[in-house]
Protein backbone atom coordinates (compact mmCIF):
# COMPACT_ATOMS: atom_id res chain seq x y z
CA UNK A 1 0.00 0.00 0.00
CA UNK A 2 1.70 3.51 -0.94
CA UNK A 3 1.12 6.25 1.62
CA UNK A 4 0.06 9.84 0.84
CA UNK A 5 2.82 11.28 2.63
CA UNK A 6 1.55 15.17 2.45
CA UNK A 7 -1.79 13.80 4.68
CA UNK A 8 1.27 13.84 7.13
CA UNK A 9 2.42 17.72 6.92
CA UNK A 10 0.82 19.84 9.55
CA UNK A 11 0.62 23.84 7.71
CA UNK A 12 0.87 26.62 10.46
CA UNK A 13 0.34 30.61 8.67
CA UNK A 14 2.55 33.07 10.55
CA UNK A 15 5.22 31.00 12.44
CA UNK A 16 7.66 31.29 13.87
CA UNK A 17 7.11 34.92 12.34
CA UNK A 18 4.05 36.74 10.08
CA UNK A 19 3.96 35.76 6.28
CA UNK A 20 5.82 32.61 7.10
CA UNK A 21 3.54 29.54 6.29
CA UNK A 22 5.33 26.48 8.46
CA UNK A 23 5.25 23.39 7.31
CA UNK A 24 5.76 20.88 9.69
CA UNK A 25 7.07 17.42 9.97
CA UNK A 26 5.95 16.68 13.57
CA UNK A 27 2.51 14.30 12.38
CA UNK A 28 4.89 12.15 10.13
CA UNK A 29 7.24 11.30 12.53
CA UNK A 30 4.71 10.50 14.73
CA UNK A 31 3.49 7.77 13.08
CA UNK A 32 5.51 4.82 13.44
CA UNK A 33 4.28 3.43 9.79
CA UNK A 34 4.73 6.93 8.26
CA UNK A 35 8.34 7.76 9.62
CA UNK A 36 9.97 4.23 8.65
CA UNK A 37 8.19 4.69 4.89
CA UNK A 38 9.46 7.81 4.23
CA UNK A 39 13.32 7.14 6.08
CA UNK A 40 12.95 3.81 3.23
CA UNK A 41 12.81 6.07 1.02
CA UNK A 42 16.04 7.88 1.49
CA UNK A 43 17.89 4.63 2.69
CA UNK A 44 17.05 3.73 -1.14
CA UNK A 45 18.36 7.01 -2.29
CA UNK A 46 21.80 6.32 -0.38
CA UNK A 47 21.90 2.65 -0.82
CA UNK A 48 21.92 3.26 -4.98
CA UNK A 49 25.15 6.23 -3.85
CA UNK A 50 27.30 4.02 -1.60
CA UNK A 51 26.66 6.23 0.91
CA UNK A 52 29.55 5.72 3.85
CA UNK A 53 28.72 8.53 5.90
CA UNK A 54 25.80 10.85 6.84
CA UNK A 55 25.73 14.84 7.99
CA UNK A 56 22.67 16.67 9.27
CA UNK A 57 22.21 20.19 10.44
CA UNK A 58 20.57 20.77 14.06
CA UNK A 59 18.18 19.76 14.62
CA UNK A 60 15.59 18.65 12.29
CA UNK A 61 18.37 17.24 9.88
CA UNK A 62 19.56 14.54 12.74
CA UNK A 63 15.75 13.10 12.69
CA UNK A 64 15.61 12.73 9.10
CA UNK A 65 19.32 11.53 9.11
CA UNK A 66 19.84 9.23 12.03
CA UNK A 67 17.62 6.60 11.61
CA UNK A 68 19.15 6.78 7.34
CA UNK A 69 22.98 5.79 9.55
CA UNK A 70 21.53 3.31 11.85
CA UNK A 71 19.67 0.97 8.84
CA UNK A 72 22.92 1.37 6.66
CA UNK A 73 25.14 1.31 9.02
CA UNK A 74 27.08 3.85 8.58
CA UNK A 75 28.04 6.96 10.97
CA UNK A 76 26.25 9.98 11.15
CA UNK A 77 28.02 13.46 12.43
CA UNK A 78 25.68 16.49 13.51
CA UNK A 79 26.43 20.15 12.14
CA UNK A 80 25.80 21.63 15.12
CA UNK A 81 24.78 25.32 16.37
CA UNK A 82 27.24 27.65 18.28
CA UNK A 83 29.16 26.26 21.36
CA UNK A 84 27.75 22.78 20.68
CA UNK A 85 30.26 21.05 19.53
CA UNK A 86 33.31 20.94 21.85
CA UNK A 87 37.34 19.66 20.26
CA UNK A 88 38.31 21.03 17.36
CA UNK A 89 35.63 22.04 14.51
CA UNK A 90 35.41 24.41 11.72
CA UNK A 91 32.18 26.54 11.18
CA UNK A 92 30.52 27.71 7.82
CA UNK A 93 27.85 31.01 8.35
CA UNK A 94 24.59 30.96 6.26
CA UNK A 95 21.26 32.96 6.07
CA UNK A 96 18.19 31.48 6.42
CA UNK A 97 14.87 32.69 5.63
CA UNK A 98 14.21 33.82 8.77
CA UNK A 99 17.75 35.05 10.43
CA UNK A 100 21.49 34.08 10.11
CA UNK A 101 23.55 31.64 12.00
CA UNK A 102 26.46 29.67 11.51
CA UNK A 103 26.62 25.71 11.67
CA UNK A 104 30.01 23.77 12.93
CA UNK A 105 31.61 20.83 12.36
CA UNK A 106 34.05 18.48 14.12
CA UNK A 107 37.22 18.33 12.26
CA UNK A 108 36.88 15.02 12.69
CA UNK A 109 33.65 13.62 10.96
CA UNK A 110 34.46 12.96 7.71
CA UNK A 111 37.54 11.06 5.97
CA UNK A 112 38.97 12.88 2.71
CA UNK A 113 37.64 10.63 0.09
CA UNK A 114 34.05 9.32 1.66
CA UNK A 115 30.53 9.24 0.34
CA UNK A 116 28.69 11.50 2.20
CA UNK A 117 24.79 11.99 2.12
CA UNK A 118 23.86 15.35 3.53
CA UNK A 119 20.22 15.43 5.33
CA UNK A 120 17.44 17.86 6.10
CA UNK A 121 13.65 18.00 7.04
CA UNK A 122 13.16 20.89 4.53
CA UNK A 123 15.07 22.77 2.03
CA UNK A 124 14.04 26.50 2.39
CA UNK A 125 16.25 28.63 0.90
CA UNK A 126 18.90 26.42 0.89
CA UNK A 127 21.34 28.64 3.23
CA UNK A 128 21.07 25.81 5.77
CA UNK A 129 22.21 22.88 3.16
CA UNK A 130 24.87 24.79 1.42
CA UNK A 131 26.49 25.48 4.68
CA UNK A 132 26.52 21.52 5.34
CA UNK A 133 27.85 20.42 2.24
CA UNK A 134 31.08 23.40 2.38
CA UNK A 135 31.82 22.00 5.48
CA UNK A 136 31.77 18.32 4.64
CA UNK A 137 33.57 19.30 1.36
CA UNK A 138 35.82 21.46 3.55
CA UNK A 139 36.87 18.28 5.20
CA UNK A 140 37.62 16.56 1.66
CA UNK A 141 34.22 14.32 1.73
CA UNK A 142 32.34 14.27 -1.47
CA UNK A 143 28.30 15.07 -1.21
CA UNK A 144 27.20 12.09 -3.28
CA UNK A 145 23.61 13.36 -2.44
CA UNK A 146 21.09 16.08 -0.36
CA UNK A 147 17.56 14.26 1.25
CA UNK A 148 14.76 15.85 2.23
CA UNK A 149 11.37 15.25 3.61
CA UNK A 150 10.04 18.41 2.14
CA UNK A 151 11.05 21.12 -0.36
CA UNK A 152 9.64 24.63 -0.76
CA UNK A 153 9.95 25.06 -4.49
CA UNK A 154 9.28 28.99 -4.42
CA UNK A 155 12.26 29.74 -2.34
CA UNK A 156 14.62 28.20 -4.71
CA UNK A 157 16.84 26.63 -2.52
CA UNK A 158 17.20 23.71 -5.16
CA UNK A 159 19.53 26.08 -7.00
CA UNK A 160 22.06 26.28 -4.28
CA UNK A 161 21.62 22.55 -4.73
CA UNK A 162 21.80 22.15 -8.18
CA UNK A 163 24.85 20.42 -8.74
CA UNK A 164 24.27 17.50 -6.30
CA UNK A 165 22.37 14.45 -6.85
CA UNK A 166 18.76 15.12 -4.90
CA UNK A 167 16.22 13.43 -3.00
CA UNK A 168 12.66 14.73 -1.51
CA UNK A 169 9.67 13.20 -0.17
CA UNK A 170 7.51 16.23 -0.98
CA UNK A 171 7.38 19.86 -2.62
CA UNK A 172 5.33 22.58 -1.76
C1 LIG B 1 14.99 24.94 9.41
C2 LIG B 1 14.87 23.60 8.71
C3 LIG B 1 16.08 23.58 7.82
C4 LIG B 1 16.25 25.04 7.45
C5 LIG B 1 15.70 25.30 6.08
O1 LIG B 1 15.86 24.79 10.49
O2 LIG B 1 14.86 22.51 9.62
O3 LIG B 1 17.25 23.15 8.49
O4 LIG B 1 15.52 25.81 8.42
O5 LIG B 1 15.87 26.64 5.71
P1 LIG B 1 16.87 27.16 4.58
O6 LIG B 1 16.79 26.18 3.43
O7 LIG B 1 16.32 28.50 4.24
O8 LIG B 1 18.22 27.23 5.17
P2 LIG B 1 16.07 25.89 11.63
O9 LIG B 1 17.26 26.72 11.27
O10 LIG B 1 14.78 26.58 11.88
O11 LIG B 1 16.56 25.03 12.87
P3 LIG B 1 15.94 23.82 13.74
O12 LIG B 1 15.97 22.58 12.86
O13 LIG B 1 16.91 23.74 14.87
O14 LIG B 1 14.53 24.20 14.14
N1 LIG C 1 8.69 24.87 7.84
C1 LIG C 1 9.59 24.31 8.63
N2 LIG C 1 10.83 24.73 8.75
C2 LIG C 1 11.20 25.77 8.02
C3 LIG C 1 10.31 26.41 7.17
C4 LIG C 1 9.00 25.92 7.07
O1 LIG C 1 8.16 26.43 6.32
N3 LIG C 1 11.00 27.39 6.56
C5 LIG C 1 12.25 27.35 7.04
N4 LIG C 1 12.37 26.37 7.92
Amino acid sequence: MSIDFSKYIASYPDFPEPGILFRDISPLLENGEVYRAATDKIVDFARERNVEMIVGPEARGFIVGCPVAYKLGVGFSPARKKNKLPGETIEESYGLEYGKSSLYLRTNAVKPGQRVLVTDDLLATGGTIDATIRLVEKLGGIVVGTAFLIELSDLKGREKVKDYDFFTLLKY
